[in-house]
């Protein structure tokens, strides 16, 4: 038997476009492996949204995307100036996508929408941090009321499963630690520091020509999005109510060509971590370079990898690693969660 699942995905960019093209893909394996099929009825950008109940023909939206056009003009049933909010509010779904752009001041225009479909009865996940930054506590409250599942196992390192690793897979352990390398831009800098022996601002630059920096890159280098990562894990598998006043959170940009010169010649290597330590009274939260040794499974990591390694009270210690070149394993990890509300 075969189950039909309907969702709305909100935002058609990097994440939600590849989302398509991946679901497009899968679609036969999905439907013979595990029994559903993916139904887009609705799909959002700035131009507006396309609606229909009988499902949006996903290669469409798509193409029309590629071909730099809003999703409004969807034959017969495009909608310009249609809000996000307003198609969560008047959509019949299942399972809300939200992968608007992070805002981290006050969440919008998801948080409404996360808010909207969880009060609704729809099952959500997120690839935009912000809402859950924000507002974690309220929005996993308000899921637990309505007996629907929320998850965001992309919003921390992509493809990486470090939150589904803590959240599922730690299940009856305790953590007494949590490392992670989350911000893949100052991993990809530093490592070609070194590598090339170039300088930050170098490295910075060619960061930002490949794509992977942005022209301000103060989020990334000063620690920030490492920290917000940190927070989403604190909350999630630390059960840990943190917001970003709880983490010390110290950048990059201070880190020279010598300093890494130097910790090389004594057996270590410096890499961007966010560290969670336990302590008598919960866990410290940082965000900061940190000397690691040579043979750490994080200071192995190359310029396009991130990862996380939990040491564990009754599992001993856990590492994994991703190498993420692109928003697809992003995307990817958006599937996974869509798959998962229904696995049994
Ligand atoms: N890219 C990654 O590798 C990655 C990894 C992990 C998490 N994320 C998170 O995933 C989310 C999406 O990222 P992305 O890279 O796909 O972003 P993006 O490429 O900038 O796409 C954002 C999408 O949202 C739409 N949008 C923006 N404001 C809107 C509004 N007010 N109303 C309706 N639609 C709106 C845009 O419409 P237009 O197409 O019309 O511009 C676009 O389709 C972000 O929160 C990001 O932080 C991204």
């Amino acid at each position: 038997m075969v189950r039909e699942v309907r969702f709305v995905l909100l935002g058609l960019g990097n994440i939600g476009r590849n989302l398509l093209d991946v679901l497009i893909h899968r679609a036969p394996y999905i439907e013979a492996d595990y029994g559903l099929r993916f139904s887009l009825v609705a799909a959002v950008d700035t131009s507006g949204a396309a609606c229909d109940p009988r499902g949006l023909d996903m290669r469409c939206v798509c193409d029309l995307k590629l071909s730099e056009q809003g999703v409004c003009a969807y034959p017969a049933v495009g909608i310009p100036g249609m809000s996000p909010l307003e198609v969560v509010q008047e959509a019949e779904a299942d399972v809300l996508v939200e992968a608007l752009p992070t805002n981290l001041k006050d969440g919008e225009p998801g948080m409404s929408c996360v808010r909207a479909a969880l009060g609704k009865g729809w099952h959500v996940v997120m690839a935009d941090k912000g809402p859950l930054v924000l507002t974690f506590a309220e929005l996993t409250q308000l899921a637990r009321e309505k007996g629907v599942r929320l998850f965001y196992s992309g919003t921390v390192a992509g493809g990486l499963p470090t939150v589904n690793i803590g959240v599922r897979d730690l299940a009856g352990s305790g953590v007494l630690r949590v490392e992670g390398i989350f911000n893949g831009t100052t991993n990809y800098i530093l490592t070609r520091m070194e590598e090339e022996g170039i300088s930050y601002e170098e490295a910075l630059r060619g960061a930002q020509e490949a794509g992977i920096a942005e022209a301000d890159p103060t989020l990334d280098v000063d620690g920030w999005d490492a920290a917000n990562k940190l927070i989403i894990i604190a909350n999630s598998v630390l059960r840990q109510p943190a917001t970003l006043q709880d983490v010390q959170v110290e950048g990059i940009r201070q880190i020279t060509l010598e300093d890494l010169r130097r910790a090389r010649a004594e057996g270590k290597v410096i890499k961007p971590l966010a560290i969670a330590e336990k302590q008598e009274e919960g866990y410290a939260l940082r965000v900061a370079p940190v000397a690691l040794e040579e043979n750490h499974p994080l200071a192995r990591t190359g310029r396009w990898d991130m990862g996380v390694v939990y040491y564990t009270d009754f599992m001993g210690v856990i590492s994994a690693i991703i190498e993420e070149k692109g928003p697809v394993p992003t995307s990817a990890a958006v599937l996974r969660d869509m798959m998962n509300i229904y696995a049994s």
